[in-house]
């Protein structure tokens, strides 16, 4: 993994600047002077000395201007280590064309690649070149990866760390950056398309709705390696009885169930969505109380996530329209019909 790089030869500059011109031609100027004074003037020693100087002067810039210039295009032709850089890149759920453009153009110009293989799946890895590395991380403890971090740090290197969805959530990230941090290597993340997002395309749905609920709940049931806390156990989120989705939980999908109708009512829209985006996507949508009858659990153990929300039923059902594009309503970048209510609103970024 030992690489060093090479100026770009189109870095170094050969041209004579503008300044060095002028002084060149200044310089001459003063010489030919000396050599031919004019015929009707004597010329006095001080006149002399000055035009003299004068051209030393000229000459000694001159001098000292092409010593930078030498030393500079020196410097650039020397082999240099680029400073290493890590990027966590969001490789999004799946679909290979769901990842970022940024994402995707840094994959494509990194040096090495650790991925999390369990999910990211194989043909996102396309976008990087054929004869960089790519370390499957789901083979790698933490160490292990901080040893290639060391490694791209000696080297140089630009790493693309993907993780799937979006970095944020539920990738183990953090520390990973704690770790970057101490080891002063910088570091940069690259969002990408979370998976609760492409559930809800795959569902054709929006998770938010005026007065039914406007807000989302992101969590997942306790795993070994990653317990959730107490205090945001599944039934005391369930209370708010908002747009809630359940990561990492196609495992407990009963007991998830059980928690969720402590507190919605067993007509609650749910559903469960698997490899949202992929080829292989399948959904399943019901009522949170009829979810499971039927269901064959152990197809939907893995990638899996659940959704239930009042927002998930029909417009009909819901009987609540948002106000943003009704033709009566005015904000701050539409007119709203004549006779209709201005006021403006700060609700416009639909
Ligand atoms: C370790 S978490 C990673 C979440 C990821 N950072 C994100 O933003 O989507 C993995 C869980 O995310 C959910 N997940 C990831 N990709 C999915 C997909 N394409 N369809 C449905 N659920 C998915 C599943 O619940 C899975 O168990």
């Amino acid at each position: 993994m030992n690489v060093t790089t090479h100026p770009d030869p189109r870095q170094i500059n050969l041209a004579v600047t503008q300044e060095e011109l002028a002084l060149l031609l200044n310089s001459m100027n003063h010489l030919l002077q000396l050599m031919s004074p004019k015929d009707d003037q004597s010329p006095s020693q001080a006149w002399y000395d000055a035009e003299l100087s004068a051209a030393v002067g000229s000459r000694q810039k001159i001098a000292a201007l092409l010593a930078e210039t030498i030393r500079q295009k020196e410097a650039l032709a020397q082999p240099r280590v680029k400073e290493a850089r890590v990027y966590f890149i969001g490789a999004g759920p799946g679909a290979p064309d769901l990842i970022t453009v940024r994402g995707a153009q840094l994959l494509a110009t990194c040096d090495l690649v650790l991925y999390a293989g369990s999910l990211v799946p194989a043909k996102l890895l396309d976008y990087a070149p054929d004869n960089v590395e790519k370390h499957d991380t789901a083979t790698l403890s933490l160490p292990e990866q901080i040893e290639l971090y060391q490694q791209a740090k000696q080297a140089g290197l630009q790493v693309a760390r993907v993780h799937s969805g979006d970095p944020a959530i539920y990738g183990a990230t953090a520390e990973q950056m704690q770790a970057l941090q101490a080891l002063e290597i910088a570091y940069e993340v690259v969002p990408g398309v979370s998976s609760f997002t492409a559930c809800a395309a795959a569902l054709g749905a929006e998770l938010t709705r005026p007065n039914v609920t406007q807000t989302i709940i992101l969590t997942r049931t306790s795993g070994r390696a990653s317990p959730v806390p107490d205090s945001e156990n599944l039934a005391s989120l369930a209370a708010h009885r908002a747009s809630l989705c359940v990561f990492l939980g196609g495992n407990q999908l009963p007991g998830n169930v059980a928690e969720l109708l402590r507190h919605y009512p067993p007509q609650t829209p749910a559903a469960l969505v698997q490899r949202a985006s992929q080829p292989e996507e399948r959904r399943h949508v019901a009522t949170l109380g009829t979810l499971l009858d039927g269901l064959k659990l152990s197809e939907w153990a893995l990638t899996t996530m659940l959704l239930v929300s009042p927002a998930l039923g029909s417009v009909e059902q819901l009987q609540s329209l948002s106000r943003l594009y009704d033709p009566e309503y005015a904000h701050r970048f539409r007119r709203a019909a004549k006779n209709s209510d201005t006021a403006s609103s700060q609700d416009v970024d639909g």
